[in-house]
């Protein structure tokens, strides 16, 4: 379907091969990105995506307005969060979030129980990980009424930490919360784009913090050390040299014992890196 319709585009509004190399070079270099010829396609659907909105005629011109006009800050960003993925959603992958709580009475005992545990999400997308690691660290709280935690968020794409902070989410984007958290954590909240719900528990917020990180940069500029991050779903887009640089600065920012957290289809495993595996995806540093 996406084949035909690339076909039926006149050909300045299809992706040439110099632009296509261009673009490669360019995402691989600065955000890591893989971009195999099989992206082609995806890529250059996305690019008409923005320059239909913005009302340019070709591909050459929306390229030449990105990269070399001063006044296109705003639209670099909504290109960056056009050529990446985002889909994300409230517990996914939830036996990792019952994994953790169920370590955490044991970890606390061992790093001592007024340590404020600090998670970091790596390449939280639109913050349903972030609202979600929330959400169970607060439940916990009513066994464990000493825990104390820090959520850190970050992400290289804009447009999608503004939608974290808002914390603002439609009816099919929040079908995974239970209902009683739903009820306990969100207002109803009627939008113009309809019914919405929004996270509302203040305490929470307060312990959420949201920025923006190029995971491809050579030093995180991050306050603290961390007790567990999660980075899933972010790395399988990267090449296999910034998928072992992020993995080696990431568990550098790991405390000793602390865990990290991978998507379903990524791994540590063939890395010299100081962790011991535990199951599929999670993984403890020695
Ligand atoms: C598919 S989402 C994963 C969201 C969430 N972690 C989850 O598993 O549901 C991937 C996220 O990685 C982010 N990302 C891609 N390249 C990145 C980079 N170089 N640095 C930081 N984040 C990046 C994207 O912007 C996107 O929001």
């Amino acid at each position: 379907m996406m084949s035909q319709m690339s076909e039926a585009l006149p050909s300045h509004r299809k992706i040439s091969d110099e632009q296509f190399a261009f673009l490669a070079k360019y995402l691989s270099s600065k955000y890591g990105l893989r971009v195999p010829p099989e992206k082609r396609i995806l890529l250059e659907s996305r690019l008409i995506s923005r320059l239909n909105s913005l009302k340019f005629d070709s591909i050459t011109e929306y390229l030449d307005y990105v990269f070399k006009s001063k006044e296109a800050h705003h639209e670099y960003q909504l290109f960056v969060e056009q050529i990446t993925t985002h889909k994300t959603f409230f517990f996914r992958e939830a036996y990792q979030f019952d994994y953790l709580t169920k370590l955490l009475p044991d970890y606390t005992q061992k790093v001592g129980v007024n340590h404020v545990v600090n998670i970091w999400s790596a390449g939280c997308s639109t913050g349903e990980e972030v609202y979600t690691l929330g959400m169970v660290l607060n439940e916990k709280r009513a066994t464990m009424p000493h825990l104390d935690f820090r959520i850190t968020g970050t992400d290289v794409s804009v447009p999608s930490l503004k939608k974290a902070a808002k914390g603002l989410y439609s009816i099919i984007e929040s079908e995974n919360i239970p209902d009683n958290l739903k009820t306990k954590y969100f207002n109803n909240q009627m939008t113009a784009h309809g019914p919405m719900i929004n996270f509302s528990n203040r305490e929470v917020v307060a312990k959420i913090r949201l920025g923006v990180l190029n995971l491809n940069k050579k030093h995180y500029n991050l306050p603290n050390t961390f007790d567990f991050i999660f980075c899933r779903n972010v790395i399988i887009y990267f090449d296999a040299k910034t998928r072992s640089e992020v993995l080696e600065r990431m568990v550098e920012r790991l405390r000793p014992g602390g865990y990290l957290f991978l998507g379903h289809s990524e791994t540590a495993l063939g890395t010299n890196l100081p962790l011991k595996s535990i199951q599929p995806t999670i993984y403890q540093k020695i």
